[in-house]
């Protein structure tokens, strides 16, 4: 695992995005998974103005949304697709057919997971990623196979809690559907983006603790092609 750390929020949005720009020149078919949650906003909206100034383009690219929360109606705009849509994709030209997406609420959940797998196909070329507290990547709780599939998840209670941020209301979702570890694991370049302090200590354990499923992330140290950004805060602890 690489360790890039950033002086400042704003060094890490940049570097961020502009090696992001540098994929999609590069391979304009690029094919991406991609977090919701509060970790990617401002990279959101960094990659939109790009997108919007014409410095960057997905017109040749693939979003598939990483997971999505169960149990809430299908218009609430704390979902995942829909703030994927309303941060990044309405800005940076990517044709709506697209952007794939998770539908927990659909008759057979179980098959919609099997059929997203499949349009996954060969595999992502960069997937993004969020770290939860405890370590959770996606809705890849701990204790999860590092060759789980797409697939039905309940959340653990730390993260209903801390959800709390992304609704306007009180109905926390306590499961969803999430690209399952295989996926992430074998995508050519995953990308672990963490900020602020509040993930200090999940970091520091992701990059000098244990490798195993009790920390999701740190089973990115055995990914031959992960990064790690941290800004000066969400670093503070690794030494
Ligand atoms: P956050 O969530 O980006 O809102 O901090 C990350 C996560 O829980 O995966």
């Amino acid at each position: 695992m690489n360790l890039l750390r950033f002086d400042s929020e704003s060094a890490w949005i940049g570097a961020v995005c502009s090696m992001w720009r540098d994929r999609l020149r590069t391979t304009p078919a690029l094919t991406m998974c991609l977090p919701s949650g509060t970790t990617p906003a401002g990279i959101y909206a960094d990659m939109s103005r790009g997108g919007r100034t014409g410095l960057v383009s997905f017109a040749r690219a693939t979003v598939f949304a990483l997971d999505e929360f169960g149990g809430l109606p299908a218009d609430d705009p704390g979902r995942t697709r829909h703030t994927l849509q309303r941060q990044l994709i309405g800005g940076v030209g990517l044709p709506s057919s697209a952007f794939h997406f998770l539908e927990p609420d659909c008759p057979d959940a179980n098959q919609h997971c099997l059929d997203y797998d499949k349009t996954i196909g060969d595999g992502f070329d960069l997937v993004l990623l969020g770290i939860g507290l405890n370590g959770h990547l996606g809705m890849n709780e701990p204790g999860s196979p590092i060759d789980s599939p797409t697939r039905r998840v309940e959340l653990h209670g730390t993260t209903v809690a801390s959800s709390a941020r992304y609704f306007a209301h009180q109905n926390l979702p306590r499961w969803g559907l999430t690209v399952g570890l295989k996926a992430i694991m074998a995508a050519k370049e995953v990308w672990l983006l963490a900020n602020g302090p509040a993930k200090a200590e999940i970091i520091q354990r992701t990059v000098r603790g244990d490798i195993g499923a009790a920390n999701p992330a740190s089973l990115l140290r055995r990914h031959p092609n992960c990064s790690l950004f941290v800004d000066a805060e969400a670093g503070a602890l690794v030494v």
